[in-house]
């Protein structure tokens, strides 16, 4: 079965991502194509990075970087509520993302964003950020509009039309989630081969 994470990428009191990935969650757990969990950043209190080497030659040393990372290292495939900041994603989910490296690589993620501008921007920006992470992120995604997705920009009552967007953006997740499980078989196959 496959595994998918949905990240919580905002830690501020009183954020709106939590309600958004319950939402995700409630929707996600109807299907039987995978395991969704939630994954709460928050519940990591990662400070800013303070791995003294880079999280890419894999020499973690510090409690909250290897709880984070043993979290984060069973899932195929994850999906980033993100609220937009500044036109850009939070910084701490950028810092979350920045915490790891080989946890990441060759996994598969979808968007589930909300802003003024149904936090596109941030989504924009993350993209850039998977293709170092060589994490592959599709096409669909998810844009929650606080004008219209929020009631008084506080309440989610997410229009219904968002519930398909979802389901597409899904879809193409588990799918990609798949090859690229396909894809770390074939990987580690051939460095057994090669050792
Ligand atoms: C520091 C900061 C910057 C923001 N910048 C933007 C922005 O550039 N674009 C936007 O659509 N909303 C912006 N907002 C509004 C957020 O989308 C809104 O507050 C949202 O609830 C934040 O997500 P959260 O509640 O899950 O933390 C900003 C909010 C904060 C706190």
């Amino acid at each position: 079965m496959l595994k998918i994470a949905i990240i919580v990428g905002s830690t501020r009191p009183g954020r709106k991502a939590e309600a958004v990935a319950r939402w995700v969650h409630s929707i996600a757990s109807k299907r039987t194509d995978a395991q969704y969990e939630v994954v709460d950043i928050a519940q990591f209190n990662l400070p800013l990075l303070d791995e003294p080497v880079p999280p890419s030659m894999h020499k973690y040393s510090k409690p909250h970087t290897k709880a984070w990372a043993e979290r984060i290292a069973p899932f195929d495939g994850f999906v980033f509520v993100t609220p937009e900041y500044n036109h850009g994603t939070s910084a701490a989910l950028k810092n979350a993302l920045d915490y790891l490296y080989v946890e990441w690589n060759n996994k598969a993620a979808g968007f589930v964003a909300y802003g003024s501008a149904g936090g596109t921007r941030a989504v924009e920006q993350l993209r850039l950020v998977m293709a170092e992470l060589q994490i592959a992120d599709v096409r669909a995604q998810v844009a929650l509009s606080l004008f219209t997705d929020f009631e008084n920009f506080s309440a989610f009552k997410p229009a219904a039309h968002q519930e398909k967007a979802l389901g597409t953006m899904l879809d193409q997740l588990v799918a990609w989630s798949h090859a690229m499980r396909a894809l770390r078989t074939r990987a580690a196959d051939l460095q057994k081969l090669a050792a």
